[in-house]
This record gives C-alpha cells, structure tokens and sequence, in this order.
C-alpha cells in the first residue's frame, strides 16, 4: 500500500461553482459574485473545504467564459475584481480556500493579445497565437493548414482576411489557441493569469485543458475516421505533445511552487495509466492531480460525442477501477468526480431520474462518491440531486455552443430524422447544458435562482418544486443531509475512504457494484444497487470477518438483506 502524505488538498471537498447559474443578487437573471458570497455559509455547512469558481473573467461568452478577453479583469455582470477579493475572504475567513479556471490554452479573439497578433503579420505579438498560410488543393482552392476538426464542430482553421492567413483554433473560432512554443506568450500567461489571482489570494487552479498546449509545429493531417466530411477528429496530434511536460515543470517552477497552492488538471484523451501518471508525479511537480474523463465518457458515440451508444454497468465499474487504482504505488495522486459543466446530471446518466427513483438514486451516488480514494469534487446541485431537462424541450432551449453546433452540422450534412433524433436523444443524455440550468434553490418563480420577471438566462428545469434546497434544508431524509452525512462519514474514516486501496468484486454482474477499500486493518465493502428491483450481493470470502452497517442510502426505508431499488449500503468488516 502506498503511504500517502496528507495535504489539505487531498483530504478536501471541492465545491463547483458555475457563475451563471448559480445565484443571481441582482436580478438581472445571470448569476453574480455577490450571489455566490450570499451562500457561502450553505457550502459551509455541506462539509465542503475547497470551491472552485469556473470562469468569471471578462469575456464576450461565446463559451461561457472559457473565452477570456482579460485575466485581469472580472465579467461585469458577475462583478468586480473586489468583490472576487470579497468571496477569497468570505472563504478564508470560514476556513476553506478558493482555485479559479486557469484558460491558457486559447484566449477570447476580443484579448488585446489577439487583436493586435491579428493586426499585421510583423506585429510583435504575431508569434503569440498560431498562424499558417493555406494550403491549395489541385483545383487550385484555398484549403486550411490540416483537416482537424475543432471540439465545437467544423476546422480548427480559421481564415483571417486582412493578414490572409488562418490562425488555429481547437475550440470555436473565437478562441484563438496561444503559441506555447514562444517563451514570451508563456512568461505573459504565467504574469496575467496567474501571479494576478495567486497575489489577491486564490489557492491553485482547475486548469483547463492541461494537455493541449504542447501541439507540434508541423500539423500534420489526422486520419480518416468519419468518411463524408473533410474535417477529422485529431485529439490524438494535439494532446500531450511533445512539450507538455516541459511546460508544465517551468509553470510549476516560475509560479505554483511560489505558493501554497493545489492544482487539478483537464486530462481529456488520455488513456493510459502510466501516461496520466507522468502528469502527477509528486517527485515531479508538474500536476497535483488530474480528471481522468473515462467515467463521463462513458457512453459517448465514437465518431462523436452527440452520437451516444450507452453503456452496461461492467463498463462503469472498469473505468471506476482503473483510475481508483492506477496511483497504488506510485506518488501520484487521484480524483473523484462525476459531474461538471460539462456533463449531464450523474442521476440522470447512471440512474434514474424518474420521480419515484430519483432521490434515492441520488442518494446512492453520493454514498459511492464519497467512499472513493482521492479529492472529491462535487458540482453545484449534485448535492441536491438535480437532474437533466425534461425530454420534451425543443433544441431551442438549448443553449451551448456545442450542442447547437453539433445539431446545425448534422443538419448541414443532410443529415435525415433519425440522425437528428439521434443527436437530440444523445444531447438530452449528454449536453453540457443540463449542469448550466438555473440552481434550484427554492420553490418560487425559477426556482429562487433570479427575482427577475421573465426569468433567467437559462430555462429553469421544470423539477424546481419537488427538487430544492429550501425544500431539503429541513427534512432529515432529504438527498442534500444524506451528502451533508456522507461527508461526514468520509472524513471520520478518512484513512479507508480518502486514502484507501480499491478492489472491485463480481465485476461482470450487470445490476451491482461492489467494491472494498482498505487501509491497514481497516476495511469497508460498498454495496450498490443499479437497477430499480430488490437485488442480492455477493459477500466476498476473502473479505471475511464480520460485517457491520455503518451507513445505507435507503436506511429506514428498506430494512431488509437485500437491495432495494437504488439503494447503497457501507459495511465495516472487522
Ligand atoms: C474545457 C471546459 C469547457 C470549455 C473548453 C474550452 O473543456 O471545461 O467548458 O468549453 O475547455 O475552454
Ligand atoms: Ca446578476
């Protein structure tokens, strides 16, 4: 067993805050700063240690913020930079810390970096994002650098007529990638994304897309995957380049190691144990620990994401126990997550949102959330067990880029009914969008999240009356105690649960997982229920000894030997 050193990063909970949606004080129906200060009492007292604010920069929104067109400056709807200084005391001063998004693969195409590299090809900041000439093809007709297909559909080329060249960009065409390549670009970064939020007090980053700032510099055409269109999907050149790790040393080096900081890294398209592992390294500095994304990948279609094929349990069980398991030994370190911004409801994804099955699906995910090694993160709602959209929303209320772009792109195609409502039926599992509506705080008009008249920015979800914190807050049995209980429990046996080893039983059954974590001589076995019958477990023998309940997701309700439907129980096996 591997004897992890304990830092408050490990042992902590972190909090995900998504700005839009979580509290409006102005009732301009967008979600603010001062609206995050107003709970910080209410992530207090859910146990959490750590929040991480996703980005609240100034930016023109094209992705939510993930297009910054200044680091130093706050969106001026969400605030100011004072009232970001407010909320990092507001955190300190109740004992827990505050990271932010670090986007430094890419800008907004409004930051003043890009708009003068884009005003002349001898401009001084030219090298600073990544520009190619065209390629001609034997028409003779203007063709992009290479057939990468950006994230949010279409080229990662972009066209810029006044220098005529194409700059790169990996996400939408508003997101110019930076040139890492270009030690000044990085020395820049290093100054006005991050020195400027370290020296007003934040304690480290969820850094964005770790492992794309290193992409070559020869962009090479990737393979033909999808036949039919020209763009292809290329995570395959433009992660984990030849430079990553290099990179990330000097910023651990000229920054991070300057501070008492945590750092969590985006680690999409990355497979392999011990390629994730030379992120993480202790010894190395690079990373803390990264998000591995086998668990909210589980699913996806292969050509893309929006063309989902589903999964059966076995296969959630792999991915759960692979990346429990892969830091044995090493002095690496791992995550527990499932769910951000980025994803559909974990209740709606691996469960059951149906009325009758929902709070204790969320029940259950919780109590398996919290008895997994390593940091665990929970998203804003998760702990009230919020769930998707209804199936009955139109694409119109959709509101993500990548969604929508997704959707137009099918239907440029011509593509016919059925591919479409396939995207749709995948979108209704997968959208980003689920995460980013409105938190459902209590039961009046939308959900208490906005007091403004025609509502928020973003369609409330029509569960707000029976799904909300107001509602929970008083019933003991409610989904938001049982996290409040289960990260009590976490913390109490923090040795078995945060630090344990993972070993998975019965691995191919279809309807339960079962899985032991031990420490020395402790041990506790986590029962769970899949499905929506009664169901018996397996009791492993080697597991021996005698088996004694320390906490079930349906106590009270079920009582008997068996599993009811949803449900999650924790043995202590002495
Ligand atoms: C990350 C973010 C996502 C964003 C993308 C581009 O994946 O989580 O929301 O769209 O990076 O910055
Ligand atoms: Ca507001």
């Amino acid at each position: 067993m591997t004897v992890t050193e304990r830092i408050w990063w490990k042992d902590g909970v972190v909090y995900q805050i998504y700005p839009a949606s979580f509290k409006d004080s102005n009732n301009d129906g967008l979600g603010d700063i001062p609206g995050i200060i107003s709970k910080v009492d209410y992530i207090k007292n859910l146990g959490v240690d750590i929040v991480w604010v996703s980005p609240m920069y100034d930016s023109p929104q094209h992705d939510m913020g993930y297009d910054i067109s200044n680091y130093e400056a706050v969106y001026p709807p969400y605030g100011t930079v004072a009232d970001m200084e407010e909320l990092i005391q507001a955190c300190h001063s109740r004992g827990m810390k505050l990271i932010l998004d670090l986007v430094v693969n890419h800008t907004s195409d409004e930051h003043a970096w890009f708009q003068e590299s884009r005003s002349s090809k001898d401009n001084p900041k030219r090298d600073w994002y990544i520009w190619r000439p065209a390629k001609y093809n034997e028409k003779g007709e203007r063709m992009p650098p290479s057939n990468w297909r950006s994230f949010f559909s279409g080229s990662t080329w972009q066209w810029d007529e006044h220098t005529q060249e194409y700059y790169l960009h990996l996400f939408a065409k508003q997101q110019p990638d930076l040139n890492w390549e270009n030690p000044a670009t990085r020395e820049a970064i290093y100054q006005s994304a991050m020195e400027f939020w370290l020296k007003r007090g934040v304690d480290g980053f969820r850094i964005d897309t770790v492992n794309m700032y290193s992409k070559g510099t020869s962009f090479p055409d990737a393979p033909i995957t999808d036949p039919g269109v020209f763009e292809q999907p290329a995570p395959g050149l433009f992660c984990n380049g030849p430079r990553m790790h290099e990179f990330l040393r000097e910023m651990n080096q000229k920054v991070l190691s300057k501070y008492d900081t945590m750092t969590v890294g985006e680690l999409p398209h990355t497979p392999d144990t011990a390629h994730v592992l030379r992120y993480i390294g202790a010894g190395d500095k690079q990373l803390d620990m990264v998000f591995q994304f086998d668990i909210v990948d589980l699913g996806i279609g292969k050509t893309h994401k929006y063309e989902y094929e589903g999964y059966q349990l076995p296969e959630l069980k792999e991915v759960v126990s692979k990346w429990q398991s892969f830091i044995e030994g090493s002095d690496g370190w791992t995550t527990a997550f499932c769910e951000n911004h980025d994803q559909g409801r974990s209740v709606s994804r691996h469960t059951s949102d149906l009325p009758q099955y929902r709070e204790r699906s969320a029940k259950m995910l919780a109590l398996m959330m919290c008895a997994l090694t390593g940091t665990l993160f929970v998203y804003q709602g998760q702990e009230i067990g919020m769930i998707n959209a209804p199936k009955d929303w139109p694409i119109e209320d959709y509101k993500d880029i990548e969604s929508i772009n997704y959707y137009n792109s099918v239907k440029e195609r011509g593509g016919d009914e059925q591919a479409l409502a396939h995207v749709m039926k995948s979108i209704q599992i997968l959208g980003r969008d689920h995460a980013r509506l409105p938190m459902q705080w209590d039961d009046s008009p939308y959900a208490g999240f906005t007091g403004k008249k025609d509502g928020a920015w973003m369609r409330t979800n029509d569960s707000y009356k029976e799904i909300n914190v107001a509602k929970q807050e008083n019933d003991p049995k409610s989904v938001l105690n049982f996290w409040r209980k289960m990260i009590g429990v976490r913390k109490e046996y923090k040795d078995v649960f945060i630090h344990g080893a993972f070993k998975g039983y019965d691995v191919e059954n279809l309807d339960t997982f079962v899985f032991a974590k031990t420490h020395g001589k402790d041990k506790a076995v986590v029962v769970l229920n899949f499905t929506d019958k009664e169901k018996d477990f397996p009791r492993p023998q080697e597991l021996g000894g005698k088996w004694e309940l320390l906490v079930g997701s349906a106590e009270g309700i079920d009582g008997t030997e068996k599993l009811g439907a949803y449900e999650g129980r924790i043995y202590l096996v002495n």
